[in-house]
């Protein structure tokens, strides 16, 4: 937490300064997010007026000084947007959103309270208070219309050697424009896609961090492809092949940096899927299901009963867990396979959302099916347990191969 204070402030100051540059790029690749709906009910939210707020036309309508986000206001005199407008600021408004993924949108949470998980600040205040906020329900129904990128890195990308030499290049604290702090620093208390654990104290992160941090990296790189990696291009140079601008500062110099090598080397030993087509679902990993799945129904969960309370008995659907031995905390090798079997009829191998052991306890909010007898375990596709489950799903394996 300490090493995070020193560059909330001037993280604002650096936005100020990358904002020019990605109102200038090239409009992004479709992504299915809902055009319509953009229009009728999230765009009329730039020119509501919030108590105590200005509306936030008033700021991002001049561009200057407030980040990326640029929305046209609607003609002097009328209160609504033609066609033409509407779909430019649909294209500077998606460029703050992952579509599928609401906790990863800074859309979405940099005006949000950080009480309720929300950016550290935002320079126009906080403009919704919790997640409930129909405001923000709405803009996460609208982000859900968008089809999540699939990344089928993480199948083929190596656990172990990620936490040997990527992970230490995380933790690692540097000199940016905001002062001293490591990737973590940053990256533990912001929405974006590398969301990462905080920091621990000393030493490096617990196991269970390490797998949801491995989740959250991957999504960011492409498998054999460093300089397609996003993960690497971000914080590099752009004259030494990195993308115009990444807030928290450009850290690599040149592609000979020895952390660049390092998380290059990574990438390149993963296989590249072949071909645009999505690669062939990989065989579901056993021994992946038994360390890292199968803890996940005894783990006790906020105001919600155990997977196995309700699945050992059988609840009338199909997925059946063994009883566990009296004292036992988990289960025996048999029963294990046992529970595999059960565990994979419900899953579609190389599609998460297209998996009922994945989509039943997952938010509707968050495109989960409409209703599950035991609740909804899971409010977003980033839930580090959900990453966990699809990374299985599209095959990973303990140590990839
Ligand atoms: C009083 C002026 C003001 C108002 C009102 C305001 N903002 Fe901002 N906003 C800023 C400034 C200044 C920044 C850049 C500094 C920062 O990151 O907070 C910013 C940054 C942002 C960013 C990050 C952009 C980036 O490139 O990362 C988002 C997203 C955003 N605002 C959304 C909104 C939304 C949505 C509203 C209305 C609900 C709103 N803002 C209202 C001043 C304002
Ligand atoms: C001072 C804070 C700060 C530090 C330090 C920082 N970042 Fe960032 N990073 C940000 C912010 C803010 C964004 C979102 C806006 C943007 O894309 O520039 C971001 C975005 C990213 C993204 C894109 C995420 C997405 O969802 O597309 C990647 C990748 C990234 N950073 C990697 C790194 C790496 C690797 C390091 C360490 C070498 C690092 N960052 C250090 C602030 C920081
Ligand atoms: C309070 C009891 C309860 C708990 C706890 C519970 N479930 Fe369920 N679950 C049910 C009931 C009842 C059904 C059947 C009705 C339905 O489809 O929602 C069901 C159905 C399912 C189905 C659909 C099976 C099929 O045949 O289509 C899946 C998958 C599932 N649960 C997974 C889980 C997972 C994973 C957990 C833990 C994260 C969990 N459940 C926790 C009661 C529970």
């Amino acid at each position: 937490m300490q090493t995070f204070r020193a560059p909330v402030s001037l993280l604002a100051a650096t936005t100020l300064v990358t904002g020019a540059l990605v109102a200038g790029q090239a409009p992004p690749p479709p992504d299915g997010l809902d055009y319509q709906m953009f229009r009728t009910t999230i765009q009329p939210m730039f020119v509501a007026k919030r108590e105590g707020l200005v509306r936030c036309v008033q700021c991002h309508g001049r561009g200057a000084g407030t980040g990326g986000l640029l929305i046209l206001p609607p003609a002097a005199g009328t209160t609504t947007w033609s066609d033409e407008q509407s779909r430019k600021n649909f294209d500077a408004v998606r460029r703050l959103v992952v579509p599928g993924n609401p906790e990863a949108s800074r859309l979405l949470m940099h005006p949000l309270a950080r009480s309720a998980g929300g950016d550290p600040f935002h320079g126009g205040g906080k403009h919704w208070d919790s997640k409930q906020h129909p405001e923000w329900q709405a803009l996460a129904r609208w982000v859900n219309t968008g089809t999540a990128a699939t990344t089928t890195a993480a199948a083929s990308l190596d656990f172990d050697a990620y936490r040997t030499t990527v992970e230490p290049v995380f933790l690692k604290e540097r000199d940016g424009p905001a002062g001293r702090v490591s990737c973590a620093g940053c990256h533990s208390g912001i929405a974006t896609r590398l969301r990462l654990a905080a920091p621990p104290e000393r030493g490096s992160w617990s196991m269970e961090q390490s797998t949801q941090n491995f989740a959250a990296a991957s999504q960011l790189v492409v498998a054999g492809k460093p300089l397609e990696s996003r993960l690497l291009v971000h914080p590099l140079d752009a004259a030494a092949g990195g993308d115009p601008s990444h807030s928290g500062g450009k850290f690599w110099k040149s592609q000979d940096d020895p952390e660049w090598r390092a998380l290059a080397a990574w990438v390149s030993a993963a296989t590249p899927a072949t071909g645009a087509a999505a690669p062939a679902a990989r065989a579901l990993d056993y021994e992946f299901f038994k360390a890292r799945i199968q803890p996940m129904f005894t783990a006790k969960r906020t105001g919600l009963v155990r997977c196995t309370q309700c699945h050992t008995r059988g609840t009338g659907s199909g997925f059946a867990l063994q009883p566990l031995a009296q004292g036992a905390t988990s289960w025996t090798e048999e029963q294990s396979r046992k529970n595999f079997e059960s565990a994979t009829r419900l899953v579609a191998p190389g599609d998460p959302t297209a998996s009922r052991l994945l989509m039943h306890p997952l938010a509707r909010t968050a495109g989960g099916d409409p209703f599950h007898g035991g609740g909804k375990h899971w409010i977003a596709q980033s839930d580090a347990e959900w990453q966990t489950l699809a990374a299985w799903v599209r095959g990973a394996t303990l140590t990839a191969r």
